[in-house]
């Protein structure tokens, strides 16, 4: 049974984002909590069950495979599984095999990576002032993650920088930011800040910055012209025609992109979640523990898959948030 995924609204599931931890070595305001419970060792999938799930996803059409957190970086052992993966990518069952990560991490693992087969990274990375970088992600430091990035340019590494846009945080760092990855070689994309987790409605309405407001500023200084081009992810690009840089815009509320939506993720606990923004989810870790055959974990996600919703409820609209979910960003791996 390898007939590839297709969800109720004919959208084919080529994009599959794996979290393989809900750590995290910093606790970015508008993802996580300052004191979170972490999961016990037993609730999360093995890197072995981790290998089989994502194996049977790629049987069943992925091409694009995400390893996410939490910080993917901080699991034990976690090269031991990607070094197992990336198999895929040399049989070219996977077009690509990526993360998602803080960047923490990086100058011990950037050349292990990219060895592996892994071309691109995506690093979230909200400033560049060192101490409202210390303040974003509670007592990350910058300093850390900008030696990462070096290591990432060192390995071969291609990088995408991921920022949240955050009134009255980073808006006044906009041209600092793009400046800074034209001269690093970095990819930008900014991000509409998503109602999750349980931090106040009013405080993440207050940090609300739409990107339409943002791109209006960039157009003052650059020309920007229209890519059509998808990296299979939800961001729209732009080149600046001055310096040839791309930059990213990923909109989720004043742009809905769900109608081209190719993507579901796993908890690292194996729960798939059909979208980012709903709560609806399938248990994935029973049928994987209950049999060494894949019949089952097929059809728990083939079930799945035929109850993908259209889209996410987020909704800044009405001056309230609507869609709040408590659920923290960390959980489903952004
Ligand atoms: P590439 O296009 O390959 O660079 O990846 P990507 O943009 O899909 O991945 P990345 O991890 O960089 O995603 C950046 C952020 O965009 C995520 O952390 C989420 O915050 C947001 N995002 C990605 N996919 C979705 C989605 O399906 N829905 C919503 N609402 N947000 C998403
Ligand atoms: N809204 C938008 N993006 C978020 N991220 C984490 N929490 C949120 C949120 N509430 C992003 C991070 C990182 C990715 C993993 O998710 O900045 O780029
Ligand atoms: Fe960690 Fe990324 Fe969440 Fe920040 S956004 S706390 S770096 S998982």
């Amino acid at each position: 049974d390898h007939a590839p995924l297709i969800d109720p609204f004919a959208r084919p599931i080529s994009y599959l984002r794996v979290s393989v931890t809900d750590r995290c070595d910093f606790r970015c305001t508008y993802c996580m909590a300052e004191h979170m419970q972490f999961l016990p060792k037993k609730e999360l999938l093995t890197l072995e069950e981790l290998d089989r799930l994502c194996s049977t996803f790629i049987g069943l059409g992925v091409k694009k495979l995400r390893i996410t957190g939490g910080e993917p970086l901080v699991r034990r052992d976690i090269m031991t599984f990607f070094a197992t993966i990336s198999r895929h990518l040399e049989t070219g069952a996977l077009d690509e095999l990526t993360l998602t990560t803080n960047g923490s991490q990086l100058a011990k693992f950037a050349p292990d990576l990219a060895a592996l087969g892994i071309k691109r990274i995506n690093v979230s990375l909200d400033t560049l002032d060192a101490d409202k970088f210390a303040a974003i992600t509670r007592w990350g430091r910058l300093d850390q993650v900008k030696a990462g990035l070096e290591a990432a340019k060192r390995a071969g590494l291609r990088v995408k920088i991921n920022t949240v846009a955050l009134k009255g945080f980073n808006e006044d760092e906009l041209f600092d930011l793009v400046d800074w990855c034209a001269a690093e070689g970095f990819d930008l994309t900014f991000i509409e800040v998503m109602p999750m987790g349980e931090m106040g409605e009013e405080m993440r309405l207050d940090q609300y910055w739409p990107l339409s407001d943002l791109r209006a500023r960039l157009a003052e200084r650059f020309t920007l012209e229209e890519l059509s081009e998808s990296t299979g992810g939800p961001a729209r690009y732009v080149r600046l025609a001055q310096t040839q840089q791309k930059i990213g815009f990923i909109t989720p509320l004043t742009h809905n992109f769900c109608e081209n939506c190719n993507r579901v993720r796993v908890t690292c606990t194996g729960e798939l979640f059909m979208c980012l923004g709903q709560e609806d989810n399938a248990d994935l870790r029973a049928p994987l523990r209950a049999s060494g055959d894949d019949a089952a974990l097929i059809e728990a996600i083939r079930g799945a898959i035929s109850r993908k919703p259209k889209g996410h409820d987020f909704d800044y609209s009405r001056q309230t948030v609507a869609g709040q979910m408590t659920r923290h960003m960390s959980h489903t791996g952004g």
